[in-house]
């Protein structure tokens, strides 16, 4: 790891979740990447491991009581702690610590802290449960809803757990905790410094929307963020196929009917299952984009091109994701040479004909481990027009987008997402670069796939 935690400041909370035993190490992990540690416990975490534990290698006094008499002497010691720290992190995070910061129930010390730190700090949650308890709906419901006010989640790990059953709940190991700290301080920091540094440099005039010029600044962190692997590769064995851009579809030698899709979401999103360990495959319509690295690109231009690639290669991958704006209509007889102004006189009728829906192709035909997701990108009625295609389509999800919000649609470097997912579950996503979108769908997926 290139970066480390040196004079970072990290608050732990430790819950009643039996894999409260690996949080000692966590410490250790912080420590020895440089960072100083607080750690705050939940009452039940203690039943798992020892607050002196904790407090000796911290070396720091360690919060569990809110109405501590030591405490009460430093004013409002919670939002002094929480604004002293870079990054507050809960590992392990049990359900019902996570559903009580969802619906900001205030009763231990570890909930009022999270519930207390500044916008801006980054939040990092790292469930670890029994099987059951993470599928449970409320589970993910709360799971959702944390994500959707920005904070970040650790995916659990798939595999044996303390009480005998084997699924997803498991606490990644240290190590993959600490490289996900390492990572999102390491953007958050580099963009707290130039956000002081422009700040100071270029001072912005009152005429720049200063909207866009965050977002902008953003994805500038994002991608030095992104120049990284990622510390866990959630995506590892499997294959993934997306399609991306517009399509062309010829009215004669020299003319096309497109639309104004870049292909950066399609692009985006292999980019990022690329990193996350994924085999992917993307079908690309015509778009200026370098294909990313080990990623597998075959371009092709018209809808009826991308639909037979599409279906043909389709049996040999466990998702695909239809990220392409494909042109719904095509010319019935595209003419050989140029359509001449003195031939067709002063007005010119094209007959069009319907493309085949690749998508819905794709959810007919899809076997049971098999995912397909779909994108929506609507102009008014979003949620409904996207539940409807989600259900004609047969997708597993859908990603609805709103062509008029603003940060979202066709050509920008941000979207505005809503996913939902064929249980009928949805989740509202701030505005974010397309590569966070991407992680985030990606996430998702992953999710759905484990359940
Ligand atoms: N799609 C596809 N093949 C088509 C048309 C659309 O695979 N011939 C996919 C898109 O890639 C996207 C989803 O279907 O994942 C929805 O596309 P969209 O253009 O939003 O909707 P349409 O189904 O074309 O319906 P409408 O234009 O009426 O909104």
């Amino acid at each position: 790891m290139e970066t480390n935690l040196k004079h970072k400041k990290i608050l732990l909370g430790v819950t009643g979740s039996i894999a409260a035993y690996k949080s000692p190490l966590l410490v250790r992990e912080l420590i020895k990447a440089g960072a100083e540690v607080k750690v705050v416990m939940t009452p039940p975490a203690r039943e798992f491991v020892t607050p002196l534990i904790l407090s000796n290698l911290s070396m720091n006094p360690v919060v569990v009581d809110m109405f501590d008499k030591q405490m009460q002497s430093a004013g409002a010691w919670h939002i002094h702690l929480s604004h002293w720290c870079n990054a507050m992190i809960i590992a392990p995070c049990s359900a019902s610590t996570l559903g009580k910061i969802a619906h900001g129930i205030c009763d231990t010390t570890l909930v009022t802290l999270a519930t207390s730190l500044p916008r801006g700090i980054p939040f990092i949650i790292s469930p670890a449960m029994d099987t059951d308890m993470w599928l449970n709906p409320s589970t993910q419901r709360n799971v959702k809803i944390l994500k959707g006010d920005g904070a970040i989640i650790i995916p659990p790990d798939k595999g044996e757990l303390a009480s005998g059953l084997s699924g997803p709940g498991r606490m990644p190991e240290v190590d993959v905790i600490r490289d996900y700290v390492i990572n999102i301080l390491s953007y958050n920091i580099n963009k707290k410094a130039d956000d002081e540094l422009n700040k100071s440099l270029n001072p912005l005039p009152e005429s720049v929307d200063s909207d866009k010029w965050n977002a902008e600044l953003e994805l500038e962190q994002m991608k030095q963020a992104n120049s990284g692997d990622y510390p866990h590769k959630f995506l590892s064995g499997r294959k993934i196929l997306i399609t991306a851009g517009p399509t062309y579809e010829k009215i004669d030698d020299i003319r096309y009917i497109a639309n104004h899709s870049s292909g950066k979401m399609g692009f985006a999103i292999a980019r990022q299952a690329q990193k996350a360990g994924a085999d992917v495959t993307i079908i690309a319509g015509p778009v200026s984009i370098p294909t990313p690295e080990g990623v597998e690109r075959i371009d092709v231009t018209s809808a009826d091109e991308m639909y037979h690639k599409t279906t043909e290669i389709f049996p040999h991958f466990d998702i695909a994701i239809m990220a392409a704006a494909v042109a719904d209509y095509t010319p019935v007889m595209p003419q050989q040479g140029k359509i001449k102004k003195g031939v067709a006189g002063d007005s010119l009728t094209l007959e069009l004909k319907s493309t085949k829906d690749i998508l819905a192709a794709l959810g007919k035909s899809k076997n049971a481990r098999q995912m397909v997701i779909g994108f929506a990108l609507e102009a008014t009625n979003e949620l409904n027009y996207g539940r409807e295609k989600l259900k004609t389509k047969n997708c597993d999800m859908i990603v609805v987008n709103s062509a008029n919000k603003g940060r979202s649609g066709f050509g920008g470097d941000d979207n505005t997402i809503i996913i939902i997912d064929s249980n009928g579950d949805q989740i509202d996503f701030m505005p974010m670069s397309k590569d966070m979108c991407a992680i985030e769908i990606l996430n998702y997926a992953v999710e759905m796939a484990g359940r």
